[in-house]
């Protein structure tokens, strides 16, 4: 069973699957990643050359293409729940977790950061906006973790816990 990990950008998912990867013995993939390295081009000129649309197709073709043979943690990107077909490759491959994090502390994480759907200044009332149009569908996860004010350290012992 491999564990995909889901949520907002700035959820603490790379970090958080890093570790839980090493705790667990996993692999770890690191899915934005893997379509950079596929595609040869970073998510942002793939969004600002081709468009949201293109990025979407590459993402769910790129999980598709992954070489799933040993359990592995993916970190996901922020939007590939928002598509049916990747909900349910998710759930017919593993458990899916949502990390759960505030619009503040997300901000705090990315602020200094580039992200397509998000560029600087951030507008914090954005996060937000994204946030409540995908909590029905993060919600749909196995389990929800809740990480405001928890460590690194904290998330991964609370996932394991409840694995
Ligand atoms: C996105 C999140 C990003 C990346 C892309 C789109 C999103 O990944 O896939 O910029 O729609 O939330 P992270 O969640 O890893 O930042």
């Amino acid at each position: 069973m491999h564990i995909f990990l889901t949520g907002m950008m700035g959820s603490g998912k790379s970090a958080v699957g890093q570790k839980l990867s090493k705790e667990l013995e996993y692999m770890f993939i690191d899915l934005d990643k893997e379509i950079e390295s596929k595609n040869g081009q970073s998510i942002s000129q793939i969004f600002s050359e081709e468009g949201e649309g293109s990025f979407r197709e590459k993402e769910t073709q790129t999980a598709r293409e992954l070489n799933l043979t040993q359990p592995a943690v993916i970190a996901t990107g922020g939007g590939f729940p928002i598509k049916e077909v990747n909900r349910n490759w998710m759930r017919k491959s593993g458990k899916v977790i949502w990390l759960k994090a505030s619009p503040e502390f997300i901000l705090e994480r990315i602020k200094d950061q580039d992200r397509p759907l998000l560029p600087k200044p951030i507008d914090p009332e954005r996060i937000g906006l994204i946030l409540n149009d995908r909590i029905p569908i993060y919600q749909q996860a196995d389990l929800v973790i809740e990480t405001d004010n928890l460590s690194l350290e904290e998330v991964v012992k609370k996932i394991i816990g409840k694995l």
